[in-house]
């Protein structure tokens, strides 16, 4: 398994010279007022959060880094494929599942929250390895279907159970490589929430709680969060008048 990680790695670093995600990378970016629904919700139970850092491991081109500003003092962003040329903001170029691939400012100060929308096929790894480093809490955006599935279940589920699972009541449209105020999607999304330090006090079997994210989008939703929908070319001339 660690020899594949490499490879792929290797691989990856050939791909980032281009600027367009390859279809392998799983590049489904986050609408911002999903992971502002999170934020919320985390602030109304965790007073420290303001004061919090966050790692956003697969930042993309920042949909959800951003947001996650509002919200927590210090955010560091990373991702496998170099977005640096529509996010400016992009930290590491770095293979979030390659340990020595993590930058030198998290392996020597830590991190509170790891929090992103991991590539869907290497999700279940993401969350393990988040649960490995994050001191406070890890949030995962993750298709709900992702609660099912045997191999899930016993690998991760039954074993490290989140502590929250958080169910929009709206759909969340994602679509591959772009978001759009006009989006609209057939998929339901949940985050899954664990904190890791509560491990030792909680029971192995205690149940996740189950919460519904209520209807937000509309309150959480800013015009600023999508590319402006391009504009109509001006006419040089007005051909009525011709
Ligand atoms: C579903 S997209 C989410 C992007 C961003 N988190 C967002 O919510 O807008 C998954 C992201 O994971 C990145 N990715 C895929 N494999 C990765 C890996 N092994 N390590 C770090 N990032 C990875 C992709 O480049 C892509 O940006």
């Amino acid at each position: 398994m660690a020899g594949n990680r490499s490879l792929q790695n290797r691989s990856t670093a050939v791909m980032q010279r281009c600027h367009e995600a390859p279809d392998s990378l799983n590049y489904f970016p986050t609408p911002p007022w999903a992971t502002r629904a999170l934020c919320e919700w985390l602030e109304s139970r965790t007073a420290r959060l303001p004061f919090s850092s966050v790692w956003e491991p697969a930042c993309g081109e920042g949909h959800m880094a951003r947001p996650l500003g509002e919200y927590f003092q210090f955010v560091t962003t990373s991702d496998v494929h170099d977005y640096s040329q529509t996010f400016h903001d992009q930290g590491r170029v770095g293979d979030f599942l390659v340990t020595w691939d993590h930058s030198p400012k998290i392996q020597a100060q830590g991190v509170d929250w790891i929090i992103t929308n991991p590539p869907f096929r290497l999700a279940q790894e993401f969350i393990e390895t988040a649960l490995g480093i994050a001191r406070q809490g890890v949030a995962m955006l993750v298709r709900s279907a992702f609660l099912e599935s045997r191999e899930r279940y016993d690998g991760l589920f039954s074993k490290q159970p989140p502590t929250d699972i958080l169910q929009f009541v709206e759909r969340v449209p994602m679509h591959k490589g772009k978001i759009s105020a006009d989006a609209t999607t057939a998929t339901a999304y949940c985050w899954l929430v664990w904190y890791p330090s509560a491990y030792g006090s909680r029971q192995h079997d205690d149940a996740p709680r189950f919460r519904w994210l209520a209807p937000c989008r509309a309150r959480l939703e800013r015009p600023s969060d999508y590319p402006r929908a391009a504009l109509a070319p001006t006419p040089l001339f007005d051909e009525a008048a011709l």
